[in-house]
């Protein structure tokens, strides 16, 4: 139907006929003469129909926007002082002989021609129009970019794509799991797979050596900008490679991927980080590099002030105090400070204490905490954090955890408030994770997932003080975001079995549960280990798009609904009755879930 794509229509076919199909961007009509934009996937091209041409005019003044539309006619230059340099075909423009309208559309509930903030409600209830625009096209194209370079690398790299299966046994990743009923075996559930954990291991011990999918993952865990309940991965996993030969590989793939995509050079090799050094410095496991601002503790200068909301802290082995100093920030204003007060108490930080450095000595200090702080101490932290006159120091003072994730998340907030970010792009990988965490019920769980292999010479450190082993796990960074995290696997059984026993399973419910993972490592199981990216979240950060909804075509709400599809919904009664299922509406107290404390 057509000879070339309307966005390829350009200097190079002048004077020729060209046939086009797509639908009508804009119509403009101008003393006469109609212009008609035509887009299809490849962009845009100006159509003109002069009144000459009666039979193609008439039919022209018929058509609106989003009708479908076949053009035949011939290229020539735009007269001069029309060519627009923004477009691709934009120096050219085609003189219409023939049109034909292959279909007609209604108006659209919004505009296509230019950005309207509409609702993302009403976006994802048409989302096949909102994927129309140009901004939405390019976002799948760049996506779809970048999974076409990572396959190809994977492929000639030996990696083997393997499908795994959906309908299966919950794998802990730490989220909760998506259940699906089974007819055949009632009142039992398959689980939709968290990751592919499991099988990607078994197909090592199957001996396949390198294996990659690229594959959706199923969570269901409280949603936010760069977490969507169906996501996709890329999967790997590897056998007899160490860590670092596993980093490696995986740098150079993304090298070589931002090379191609966004013409985009990366740093070779990415810095490696310790997440205790990251957890210092940036109060993150991800920190975003981009922003010069850190962390700095002075929990020893305040062991002994009378200042509670220090001392206690300061002299609390969970407690934390640091201090985060922002150059020529003395200009921010008590009503913005008030705003960062409210902002890290979400956090759960009781308040946020400040010394404003106006000027030289004491006298050019303002703070609401220097009565609490003897002068000498005081000196010491404006040396530690490197303070000079014209510059705001912020505190916080609470348990570890508190701190880091307040003052990790002011770093970055100031950051971008500031205009502090600086340009392009900062992967690292963070290494040395902890083996354990403390959930917030108390209870130990695995930081990354319970098959991560731990850093101990000896079983028996396990059993001891498991919250201080390491684990051989790591994560890749870029600009603040996880993009990828894996880890060098357990390969033995009775290592498997006594890292279930640290996270309080009983060997019953381990043989339940993992029984079959259990087995097959007494076999012959490689040594092996892997890494699974986050395909959204890199296409994300790739397209600079503000939600990972930006860049999935039919993604969930924040509630997890689909207003295209209005999933999810009620089901004929029957199929429930046929799945051995009834419904309690009645029932708004469910008693709370016994959750396995594996994942993290
Ligand atoms: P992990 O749970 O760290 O590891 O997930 C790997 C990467 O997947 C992305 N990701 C998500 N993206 C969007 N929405 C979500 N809800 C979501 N959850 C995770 C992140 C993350 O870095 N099986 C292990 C990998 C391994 O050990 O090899 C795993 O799934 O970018
Ligand atoms: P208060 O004595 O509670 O009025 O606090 C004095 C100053 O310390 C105020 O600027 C508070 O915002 C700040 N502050 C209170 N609690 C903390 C905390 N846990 N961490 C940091 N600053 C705090």
């Amino acid at each position: 139907m057509r000879t070339h794509y309307c966005g390829e229509v350009t200097t190079t076919l002048l004077d020729q006929e060209v046939q086009i199909v797509g639908w009508v961007h804009r119509r403009r009509d101008h003393g006469g003469v109609i212009f008609l934009d035509m887009r299809d996937r490849e962009g845009l091209v100006q159509v003109v129909f002069a009144p000459e041409n009666k039979a193609a005019f008439a039919m022209a003044e018929t058509v609106r926007n989003e009708f479908v539309l076949q053009i035949k006619g011939h290229v020539r230059n735009r007269p001069a002082g029309t060519v627009n340099k923004d477009l691709r075909t934009g120096e050219i423009e085609i003189a219409a002989d023939e049109i034909t309208i292959l279909n007609r559309s209604e108006p659209t509930p919004f505009p296509i021609d230019e950005y309207h903030d509409i609702g993302e409600e009403t976006r994802l209830r048409y989302r096949y129009l909102d994927l129309r625009r140009p901004e939405m096209l390019n976002r799948m194209r760049v996506r779809a970019h970048i999974t076409r370079y990572l396959r190809r690398y994977l492929d000639d790299n030996g990696f083997m794509d393997i499908e795994t299966p959906f309908l299966t046994k919950a794998t802990p990743e730490g989220a909760r799991d998506y259940l699906v009923p089974s007819r055949t075996k009632p009142g039992s559930f398959y689980a939709l797979p968290q990751s592919p954990q499991q099988f990607k291991q078994l197909l090592m011990m199957a001996g396949m050596d390198r294996y990659y999918q690229v594959v959706r993952c199923f969570r269901d865990e409280d949603l936010r900008a760069d977490r969507q309940p169906e996501f996709t991965q890329l999967d790997i996993e590897t056998s007899f490679l160490n860590e670092t030969e596993i980093q490696d590989i995986m740098e150079e793939m993304m090298r070589g991927m931002f090379a191609d995509v966004l013409n985009v050079e990366l740093p070779k090799p990415f810095p490696r980080m310790t997440y205790a050094e990251a957890m210092s410095r940036f109060g993150s496991d991800k920190p975003d590099l981009r922003i010069p601002l850190e962390l700095v503790d002075i929990g020893d200068l305040l062991r002994d002030v009378e200042f509670k909301v220090f001392a206690g802290p300061a002299n609390d082995p969970h407690g934390r105090i640091a201090a985060l100093c922002v150059p020529n920030g003395a200009d921010i204003s008590r009503k913005e400070i008030d705003d960062y007060t409210k902002y890290v108490g979400i956090y759960g930080a009781k308040g946020l204490a400040y010394i404003k450095v106006n000027g030289e000595g004491t006298e050019g200090l303002q703070s609401p905490i220097l009565k609490f702080i003897p002068e000498n101490v005081t000196q010491q932290i404006l040396a530690r954090t490197k303070a000079k006159v014209g510059d705001i120091i912020f505190f916080g003072a609470d348990k570890a955890n508190i701190v880091n994730e307040a003052l990790g998340a002011l770093r970055i907030k100031v950051g971008h408030d500031r205009q502090l970010v600086e340009k392009g792009w900062r992967p690292l990988w963070v290494v040395d994770f902890p083996m354990f965490e403390l959930a917030s019920d108390g209870r130990v769980a695995a930081c990354h997932h319970p098959f991560t292999a731990p850093k101990i010479k000896n079983v028996d450190e396990l059993s001891h003080e498991p919250l201080k082993i390491l684990a051989r796990a790591y994560d890749m960074a870029l600009n603040g975001s996880e993009i990828g995290g894996g880890s060098i696997r357990i390969n033995s059984s009775d290592l498997q079995m006594a890292v279930f026993r640290a996270l309080n399973i009983s060997e019953e419910a381990a043989n339940e549960k993992f029984g079959h993972l259990l087995t097959a490592l007494k076999f012959g199981c490689p040594p092996h280990g892997g890494i699974a990216f986050g395909i959204d979240r890199l296409a994300m950060l790739m397209t600079d798009s503000a939600s990972i909804r930006d860049v999935i075509a039919f993604p969930k709400t924040q509630t997890a609904t689909c207003p295209l599809t209005d999933a999810p919904s009620s089901v004929d009664p029957a199929q429930l009755i046929e799945l051995g299922i009834r419904v309690r509406h009645d029932e708004k107290k469910v008693p709370a879930i016994k959750k396995e404390n594996v994942g993290g």
